[in-house]
């Protein structure tokens, strides 16, 4: 599994978010997420790959088993490299998923969400009501494993569970972790924040990143800086 760094696009034009990234380089894996999309519509995804950047669509599906279904199947369409759905949908509603990505012939990895990295687990327990003695990790792993048997590729999570998922579920399942944060950088409205250094310490594929790069004063020195720490080397 090639490791990256994927730039979280959160802009609401295409201008800016084509600009920054031209400003970053060619390799740049990019992430469009439902700013991007909802007011660019599916163009953007499709300018984006024409200039040769690999594309995480972030849409989190989340409906009725069906609805997803042919949600994913219209997503297919559109060649991304990556795309997910939401976890709290249930084995149904990913096994939906999972069957319209192979009806397509689509080479997208399929994610599913576990908990959003702005989530603590005190907010899980207190406001969505898992509790019955379950910690944060706990259902993180529940979900991942729930979605590895309905045929997922792999989860978003955040890479404090990265260390307990590898070891649980192998090696080739795709682990890709938002909330990553270079140490003393702003958190914003993340909560389970983790550096560069340690996701790479707890095995993780891919990290997400969008803040710490699209509002640094020089994007382009946080982007290297991100993936000397994450990656290794400079890409
Ligand atoms: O700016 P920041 O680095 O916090 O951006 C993180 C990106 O990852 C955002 O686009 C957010 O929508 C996305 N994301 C997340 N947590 C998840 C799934 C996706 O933060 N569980």
């Amino acid at each position: 599994m090639g490791k990256d760094v994927i730039v979280a696009l959160d802009f609401a034009t295409g201008k800016e978010a084509l600009d920054l990234v031209a400003s970053l380089g060619e390799e740049v894996y990019v992430k469009i997420g439902m700013e991007l999309f909802y007011s660019e519509g599916p163009e953007i995804v499709r300018e984006f790959k024409k200039r040769g950047h690999k594309v995480f669509l972030d849409l989190k599906l989340h409906d009725i088993p069906n609805t997803v279904y042919g949600g994913i199947r219209s997503l297919s369409k559109l060649g991304v490299d990556m795309t997910n759905i939401h976890m709290a949908g249930g084995g149904k509603m990913v096994s939906e998923a999972v069957r319209a990505i192979e009806e397509t012939q689509s080479e997208s990895i399929l994610l599913g969400v576990t908990m959003l990295t702005s989530t603590s687990e005190e907010r899980m327990k207190e406001e969505l009501l898992i509790q019955k003695d379950y910690s944060l990790e706990e259902v993180v792993l529940k979900y991942a494993t729930l979605g590895k048997e309905n045929g997922l590729h792999g989860v978003v999570c955040s890479a404090m569970e990265g260390k307990k998922l590898r070891k649980e579920l192998g090696e080739d399942f795709v682990l890709v972790c938002p909330g990553i944060r270079p140490k003393d950088a702003e958190v914003g409205d993340q909560v389970r924040v983790v550096t560069p250094e340690e996701a790479k310490e707890w095995g993780v594929d891919y990290i997400v990143v969008g803040r710490p790069i699209t509002k640094a004063e020089n994007p382009k020195e946080a982007y290297e800086m991100i993936c000397k720490a994450f990656i290794g080397e400079e890409k």
